[in-house]
């Protein structure tokens, strides 16, 4: 962390809004003098940007913290919101998806097809005993549908949980039966590098020990041989043959909307939950402010999955709410060929490109020449999001990307925090490589140290949240203690986020990584307990110590510390089937994301006098580095064991 911050302290350069955007962007910096004078009366603002059938009583009811409630006795419906009130308001043949197909098919959806497969997925679900307040799993790849089934949710009452199509079996089963979900709604399968990837046996497998299950609703993707069971059904029998005719309810603005499951610091995720009006009010104003989304000019692309909440927030009610035209890939970035990104973003014209720094990386990696073969100029604004990102990609992005015009927002927020909380403006900030800048008007983010003291310009610590805000979590699904243990023990009074981050001599903001366990793997939180966890419950295993080692494409990289059992044959040629053996096992049991980049099989772990194992050491192992302070090791010489170890090839 200290050689991050020293290069981070010589980052000098810094790049103004262009003149044109910043003459014309939505947000000025009028929105912080704003809010800082009334907070509660400029969110109250923002929620006005939404149709509401009940006003609220009160903006924020915080007297029983940390529990909010925000826009008490308002009521609202978030699919109205995000479809029929564009049709309403004749703008029902604007596309609302052009979607794109790994293999090349395409789809083009507005509003209104969008509105009528909604109002259709509604009834379906209704007659498939779904009432409000009802968890329905959402195990989808990336299709209209997976947008359509959300909405359809939302429209009644029934609260989703996406769960990522690259989740395993055990991963979707966990999530399903934490929040006792009644339906899941999949696919046959979804294209992937190349070839259908299969889901449904995935989905056959999870709900066969999951008895809360009734039914599974089928969408055909791909084409390929599904089994069938009593519980399932085809979506193109359901349906696309219910009524498209569907009245929404209003639902309170406290109505669970959805749940998202995130890494944590033990094996078990976390469901975090939102509500509907101030997470829709919050998703939908930082969507038109930090990306300036002009609904009549823009075509906007955000590169990432639903399954992760920038897909819940910024491709499905953030984009939909404000009515854009946007762009939805259902594939990887390389396939047929490394062009594919830029490939699409010629082809509709993108103007505002929402994507990872694991991707740029990756980009950077493949080289300079491959964007140039396309015409980026439409270009207009480029976000960031996932993880730090390094000045290093972040000038790569702006000069081949956004051909040193388009402003970079650099957006720091969590699956927590619903919605973007730290980021430039693009017609306000002067941006500078590799920080998120400042808090957005009406968030009151801070540095602090470890007693909880706000740290002055050029000090470092741990980010905090010092007020309330609109699309904060209410708890963790089902364990109120854990939502205050995790996030609100820490500091009294204030939101820990887990981040380390530090404030430059202007006072903006660096964000440093993660001072948990949690490892930011492309982007994606994976906490290093769940992939012990998974690693012990192979019979080959007796104990397994996971850290986050630095990696140059993904931002940290999983290397885990494995000692086998005693009877377990680790020479030669065993060892190293074993090693491919445990990577297989971890990434069937968490999902291909968890696949540890390395294994090493080690004869014993560090471990402080208290028993803890000493992570830092071994990070520095992973990370090829000379071992630093080893005096609080219980057992010095095993440090040493593991480096011999290493050695001799195990
Ligand atoms: C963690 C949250 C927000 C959607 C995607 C991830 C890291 C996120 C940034 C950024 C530095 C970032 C933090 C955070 N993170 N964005 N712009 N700069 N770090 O959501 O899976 O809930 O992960 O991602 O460490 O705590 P998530």
């Amino acid at each position: 962390m200290s050689e991050t911050l020293a290069n981070l302290l010589q980052e000098t350069r810094e790049f103004p809004p262009p003149a044109e955007l910043a003459a014309a962007a939505n947000v000025t910096a009028d929105a912080y003098a704003e809010a800082a004078d009334d907070r509660l009366g400029f969110w109250a603002e923002q929620a006005r940007r939404l149709d509401w059938a009940k006003p609220w009583d009160q903006v924020l009811d915080w007297s029983n913290p940390p529990f909010a409630k925000w826009f008490v006795g308002g009521e609202l419906n978030v699919a109205y919101n995000c479809l029929d009130r564009h049709v309403a308001a004749g703008r029902g043949d604007k596309v609302a998806i052009h979607w794109e197909g790994e293999p090349g098919d395409t789809r083009t959806l507005t509003y209104s097809d969008l509105h009528k497969l909604t109002c259709q997925a509604a009834n379906a679900l209704t007659g498939l005993g779904v009432t409000a307040g009802d968890r329905v799993a959402i195990y989808l790849p990336m299709i209209p549908e997976a947008a359509a089934a959300m909405l359809a949710c939302a429209r009644i009452g029934a609260t989703h949980s996406v769960v990522f199509g690259g989740f395993s079996a055990d991963a979707l089963s966990n999530r399903i039966q934490d929040a006792s979900a009644k339906v899941v709604i999949t696919a046959d399968g979804g294209y992937r590098r190349g070839k259908p990837s299969a889901l449904k046996p995935t989905v056959d497998e999870a709900v066969a020990v999951s008895p809360s299950i009734e039914h599974v609703l089928v969408v055909r993707r791909t084409g390929q041989e599904v089994a069938w069971t009593d519980k399932d059904h085809w979506w193109h029998e359901t349906v696309e043959t219910a009524s498209t005719e569907h009245t929404a309810a209003a639902f309170d603005a406290e109505h669970p909307l959805f749940i998202l499951y995130t890494s944590g610091t033990t094996a078990r995720p976390k469901g975090i939950l939102h509500t509907t009006g101030g997470y829709l009010t919050q998703a939908s104003y930082t969507h038109h402010a930090v990306f300036d989304l002009k609904p009549e000019s823009d075509v906007y692309w955000c590169t990432a999955d639903i399954g992760w909440v920038t897909g819940h927030s910024y491709i499905v009610y953030g984009p939909l709410s404000n009515g854009a035209t946007q762009v939805m890939y259902e594939g990887t970035p390389d396939t047929p060929h490394r062009g594919r990104f830029w490939e699409i973003v010629d082809k509709y014209k993108v103007s505002i490109l929402y994507t990872a720094p694991t991707l740029i990386r990756t980009m950077m990696k493949w080289g300079d020449d491959i964007p140039q073969g396309y015409d980026l100029s439409s270009l207009r604004v480029l976000g960031s999001v996932g993880e730090p990102i390094n000045p290093e990609a972040w000038m790569w992005y702006r000069e081949h990307v956004g051909r040193n015009n388009a402003p970079i927002v650099d957006t720091w927020w969590q699956t927590e925090t619903g919605a973007i909380m730290i980021s430039p403006l693009p017609g306000v900030t002067a941006t500078k490589p590799g920080s998120a800048m400042s808090p957005l008007p009406g968030i009151s983010a801070d540095v602090v140290d470890d007693q909880g003291e706000s740290v002055p310009n050029g000090g470092g610590g741990y980010l905090v949240l010092r007020e309330p805000w609109p699309s904060m979590l209410r708890t963790i699904w089902g364990d109120d203690e854990r939502f205050i243990d995790t996030y609100w023990s820490r500091f009294a009074g204030m939101y820990f986020a887990g981040d380390g981050a530090k404030k430059d001599a202007d006072g903006h903001v660096w964000l440093l990584g993660r001072v948990d366990d949690v490892m930011l793997v492309s982007g994606h939180n994976i906490s290093t307990t769940e992939v012990e966890s998974a690693l012990v419950s192979h019979p080959s295993v007796a104990e397994a110590a996971v850290v986050g080692a630095t990696d140059p494409t993904t931002g940290q990289a999983i290397v885990a510390f494995t000692i086998p059992r005693g009877n377990v044959d680790t020479s030669g040629a065993a060892g190293e089937q074993l090693i491919t053996e445990l990577r297989n096992h971890v990434a069937r049991t968490l999902g291909p994301i968890a696949k540890p980049r390395q294994i090493m099989l080690v004869p014993e772990l560090p471990k402080t006098r208290s028993g803890k194992i000493m992570r830092r050491l071994l990070r520095d192992v992973a990370e090829n580095r000379s071992l630093g302070d080893v005096t609080t090791l219980q057992d010095s010489s095993v440090m040493e064991l593991i480096s011999s170890g290493l050695q001799s090839g195990k």
